[in-house]
């Protein structure tokens, strides 16, 4: 289809990006988001500075640290004494220790380098430790208010935890400007009801940039090469017509691109709709939000320059019984399609990565076709965004800095092959089992 047939099928849609009805009650550290306002525009408004979902709640214990990188900044999650998460930088403002190494106590978290401990808040609560305390009492400016934790505001909604991220961590959370509302980015604000739905997650490692990641996903053409033999829909194979129509809306919290069959004309024979939420989530449905029977949510985390991880949510309406589910081995089977996908993607994401940090992918050299038309949205979104944030540029490292953080293991697949490798091993165990059982009863009757 030619670009001019996209565009005539493309319809502009201005809201007033006012956030949607019926959100989850958000749980939040830090300024209310008073100050945000929101232009009616066929622009998305958002930059790539602003709420990311960074991890999901339960995997974020009580008691345990956990590690990120955000645009190679180094931050720590955990909960504090309210279970409320805390996001800081990892940097003991003592004598400037990562906290690796460190623990949780009561809340408080405690730097393994000489065990200064820090409120939630932030402050130091066992500076004698430190210092003598008549130093500490007589020059409280020097002491006590320097030695204090970095922080951003999160926020824990649906499962999901949210950190507002600007580059620049804050010893007051109240100084913190919400340029853009969280609720802007939750499904709700798009008629996703998702507490009807069950799901489950799947979390992934590349090393590669992240917004080639994101393009992937907003991608339709390719899951019928490289993922026809995995995706478990027999309309999506290689010797599939890969053609559609395309309806795009944009306005100024998401681009959205509806695929139709061509061959049932507009309106019908849907195949999928995509929708695109700066900075960095990605909705995958069928139907209308009120009729979907499955939502795919994607996150993706810019870790670092060649670092990502992405969060994928499988909402359904169908199969929500548990114990069937455990039966078939439903989370199982599913994470082994996820983490094939993935691996699938993996080397076209690390070359092309490597091409366009080289400059090959420029518009001299490469062509994009019509169904590409959301991913030149989303190009010409990332470009802007990055020339307007600069977010690599805050944290930015060169060839001279070490590579502490770098050299920390991605956890999960691609990266980790052995988590895929024991999930295989879990299903044919677990059928195994399932197998021996009936043949062990049988045996016992006679
Ligand atoms: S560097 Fe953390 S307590 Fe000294
Ligand atoms: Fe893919």
């Amino acid at each position: 289809m030619s670009d001019e047939k996209l565009e005539s099928l493309s319809t502009v849609t201005l809201k007033n990006g006012s956030s949607g009805k019926k959100a989850n009650s958000l749980k939040s550290i830090g300024n209310s988001e008073s100050t945000i306002s929101s232009q009616p525009s066929n622009q998305l408004s958002a930059g790539l500075l602003g709420w990311y979902s960074v991890c999901s709640s339960k995997t974020l214990k009580s008691g345990e640290l956990s590690f990120i990188t955000m645009f190679n900044e180094p931050l720590v999650l955990y909960r504090d004494n309210d279970s409320r998460v805390r996001c800081i930088k990892d940097l003991c403002p003592h004598r400037g220790a990562s906290f690796q190494g460190g623990t949780i106590d009561s809340g408080e978290i405690i730097c393994p380098y000489h065990g200064g401990r820090f409120s939630a808040e932030g402050t130091c609560t066992n500076l004698d430790r430190i210092t003598c305390q008549h130093i500490v009492d007589s020059n409280y400016n020097n002491y006590a208010k320097k030695i204090h934790l970095y922080q951003y505001p999160c926020i824990e909604n649906n499962g999901y935890v949210y950190i507002y991220y600007t580059g620049e961590a804050k010893t007051d959370l109240k100084e913190f400007e919400f340029k853009r509302s969280l609720k802007d980015s939750l499904p709700e604000a798009y008629g996703f009801e998702t507490s009807e739905y069950a799901f489950e997650e799947v979390f992934v490692d590349f090393k590669c940039d992240w917004a080639r990641i994101i393009e992937n996903h907003l991608d339709i053409l390719h899951i019928f090469w490289i993922h026809g033999n995995t995706i478990p829909d027999k309309d999506v194979n290689r010797n599939a017509i890969t053609s559609f129509d395309q309806e795009i809306t944009r306005d100024s919290r998401h681009i959205e691109s509806k695929y139709h069959h061509k061959k049932n004309g507009n309106g019908e024979g849907e195949f999928i709709s995509i929708k695109f939420v700066p900075p960095g989530r990605i909705m995958i449905y069928k139907g209308t939000p009120k009729t979907a029977r499955y939502i795919q949510v994607l996150d993706h985390i810019p870790l670092g320059s060649n670092r990502a991880r992405v969060i994928v949510r499988h909402y359904r309406k169908f199969m929500k019984n548990k114990v069937l589910t455990d039966l078939i081995l439903f989370k199982h089977l599913q994470q082994r399609i996820f983490y094939k996908v993935f691996s699938e993607d993996y080397l076209v994401l690390k070359t092309q990565t490597f091409n366009e940090q080289m400059g090959y992918i420029k518009k001299d050299n490469v062509k994009l076709l019509g169904e590409d038309k959301m991913v030149q949205y989303y190009w010409d979104w990332h470009q802007n965004a990055l020339n307007k944030d600069k977010p690599w540029q805050i944290h930015a490292t060169n060839s001279n800095t070490n590579t502490v953080h770098l050299d920390m293991p991605m956890p999960y697949p691609p990266e980790n092959p052995k988590l895929a490798i024991e999930n295989q091993r879990a299903i044919v165990i677990k059928l195994l089992i399932r197998a021996l059982v009936p043949i062990g009863l049988l045996l016992l009757i006679i």
